[in-house]
């Protein structure tokens, strides 16, 4: 039958597992469980008040674009990915995930409510930062596709439609714009500063870590399932969104630090966006694009980048074939 369909009535029995994979990160997200709680935040607390105003302010705007984008992920799983697929296996994973997204946003929360932000100022900046909106535009646009009545899940155009939705929320979002955020986040740490701060970081960036290894298996076993998938254009397109999404990120990470602070500037960030968007190419099969080396290396340390690289290595489908053609 495949991953994908779209019968209430399937998928009602767990076994036999089609998918171990699935049912393996259910597992392993399960494990992973934590609450926000855990983390006192008393001396980040005495951390932000000395903080610069710069400083300040690259939290603020942190919290500004996390905050509904963590909701937003839940949008695009619970309208675009949940509905279309068939696996028992996908349904716990996503169940699991969708919690994540509602603990990450409480996580967030918490810090609002611990830090002396303006949560007014913060809630508005997704709409009145111009280079914020349009990455929420981007997002929404490819989510409102899967909830139109005209998308057929069994056509090639409705296939295509939802490897679009999942390009846009878990390699751009989670795994392009999420993690740009976490380096500024944990460069405060890498200064002796916000260090239980860091260690929510930590916790979000494990689960964030699975979350891409989901969508990232999601979206080869649709492209090996579905022989119609497998065309030039089509490759070509979503590479180019992501070349598209990198720019975005600059844009916005010029925003996010007008000045350098921490020894991190917009320059510095970009570069390791560009670094990983080399590596979320490569994990669909493409070739890198930007050819650069990872300026935070300590970021490699902080979260598993490496082990999820490793995890696909072993990972050969025909759409890889297909990607390699396009790029030569
Ligand atoms: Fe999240
Ligand atoms: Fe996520």
């Amino acid at each position: 039958m495949g991953i994908l369909g779209s019968g209430v009535q399937d998928g009602l029995l767990l076994k036999p597992i089609t998918y171990p994979w699935a049912m393996d990160l259910y597992n392993q997200a399960v494990a992973n469980t934590w609450f926000p709680n855990e983390i006192q935040l008393g001396e980040d607390l005495a951390d932000f008040k000395r903080m610069t105003d710069e400083e300040k302010h690259a939290i603020t705007y942190l919290m500004s674009y996390f905050n509904p984008n963590e909701l937003l992920v839940n949008k695009a799983l619970a309208f675009g990915v949940y509905p279309y697929i068939n696996a028992p296996e996908g349904h716990l994973y996503l169940a699991k995930q969708m919690w994540e997204e509602a603990n990450h946003c409480m996580s967030f929360e918490y810090v609002l409510e611990t830090f002396p932000i303006d949560r007014d100022a913060a809630y508005g900046s997704h709409v009145s930062v111009p280079s914020m909106a349009a990455k929420e535009e981007f997002e929404v646009r490819f989510i409102k596709r899967m909830t139109e009545e005209t998308l057929d899940i069994t056509t090639t155009e409705g296939k295509k439609d939802f490897i679009r939705n999942l390009v846009a929320y878990n390699i751009i979002l989670e795994g392009i714009w999420f993690y740009s955020g976490f380096m500024v986040a944990l460069s405060f740490r890498q200064r002796n500063l916000l260090r239980n701060f860091g260690s929510l970081m930590d916790w979000i960036i494990r689960d964030e870590s699975l979350h891409l290894q989901f969508g990232i298996n999601l979206i080869l076993t649709v492209l090996e399932e579905n022989e119609d998938l497998q065309d030039e254009e089509f490759a070509e397109e979503i590479r180019q969104m992501i070349l598209g999404a990198v720019a975005m990120e600059e844009q916005y990470n010029r925003d996010l630090l007008p000045t350098g602070i921490l020894g991190l500037n917009a320059d510095y960030v970009n570069q390791y966006v560009k670094y990983l968007a080399d590596r979320r190419l490569e994990e669909l099969g493409f070739d890198a694009h930007y050819n650069v080396s990872n300026p935070a290396k300590w970021m490699a340390t902080a979260n598993d980048t490496l082990q999820l690289v490793n995890f696909f290595e072993a990972t050969n489908t025909s759409y890889e074939v297909n990607a390699q053609a396009t790029t030569n």
